[in-house]
């Protein structure tokens, strides 16, 4: 059973996102992780059993590991307001209580290899995010470093837009602008060589950040199957889509229906649904050493 819609009557809902649904709790908020699955930014009917939770603990362990500001309060339910006991059983594992920061309206996204709209850029342009790269390179190699490439948080229904770091400074600064670069490059890089011992390549990520207090912090999730692509490295070729532990399978499958990426989405088969579970979980054992 997936649990794609959460109703906390006794709560003040903020947002509904996508995945997450953020309550108000007065001085802090309250992320709670559904079992939904989006893709190509539509909201799926069928939900995948478990997600929410797989998702919360694989960003918990990493938030606790990668060693930067982050908004973290607390993951224990136990130790949740008051107002959360009713709800202590939905809570459990898929929330989080975290410090209201205001979100810096980009998308930081880092790269190591070349895959998805940075592989497109390149056969067009030889670029990517604007960052001229060598030639001869192949689909899913790894770039001779880590790019910070940037996009924008379109509003909801519509598609987020790469774009150069130069925008992103003119936007919110120089300053906060590296800062944002050198955060998700050493966020990055952190959870990457955590993975290669594991047999696992983090090909990219996202990462969103917000300010709280004068500082930047690390918010929203961390190097999930949702906000990343994980690869498997006893299989990895370049020049090859490589086997990948996120929702690549459902994006496989969905090239395949011919379905135009605008709602409504078609039904997904309960094979591609227990496929993606056995990966979400896969990647929840390889992190935390733990299954659910
Ligand atoms: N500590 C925080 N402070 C403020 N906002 C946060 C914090 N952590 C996460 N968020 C926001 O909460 C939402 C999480 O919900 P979810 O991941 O479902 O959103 P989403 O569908 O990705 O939507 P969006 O396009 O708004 O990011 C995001 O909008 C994220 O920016
Ligand atoms: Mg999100």
């Amino acid at each position: 059973m997936s649990l794609t819609k959460i109703d906390l009557p006794k709560l003040k809902k903020l947002y509904e996102g996508k995945v997450r649904q953020i309550y108000d709790m007065g001085e802090h908020l309250m992320l709670v992780a559904t079992d939904r699955l989006s893709a190509f930014d539509v909201i799926f009917n069928e939900g995948i059993p478990d997600k929410g939770k797989i998702l919360t603990r694989i960003s918990n362990h990493w938030f606790n590991h990668v060693g930067v500001p982050h908004h973290l309060i607390t993951t224990d339910v136990t130790d949740f307001p008051p107002e959360c006991k009713p709800y202590a059983d939905i809570l459990r594992d898929r929330a989080v209580i975290v410090k209201k920061a205001k979100r810096i309206d980009f998308e930081c996204i880092v790269r190591g290899y070349l895959i998805g709209s940075g592989w497109k850029e390149y056969q067009e342009k030889g670029s990517v995010s604007g960052i001229s790269l060598p030639s001869g390179l192949m689909l899913a190699d790894k770039l001779p470093e880590p790019l910070f490439t940037p996009s924008t948080k379109a509003p909801d229904g519509e598609h987020d837009i790469n774009v150069t770091m130069d925008y992103v400074k003119n936007n919110i600064g120089t300053e906060m602008a590296s800062m944002l670069a050198k955060l998700s490059i050493g966020v990055y890089l952190k959870v990457a060589h955590a993975m290669a011992p594991k047999g696992v390549i983090l090909a990219d990520t996202k990462f969103e950040f917000g300010v709280y207090n004068d500082e930047i912090i690390l918010i929203d999730e961390v190097c999930t199957p949702d906000s990343s692509r994980f690869w498997d490295a006893k299989t990895y070729t370049p020049g090859e889509n490589p086997q990948s532990y996120d929702k690549q399978i459902v994006r496989d499958y969905l090239e395949t229906t011919g379905w135009n990426k605008e709602p409504p989405p078609p039904a997904l088969p309960a094979a591609i649904i227990d496929r993606t579970r056995a990966r979400y979980v896969e990647m929840l054992t390889l992190v935390t050493g733990k299954g659910v």
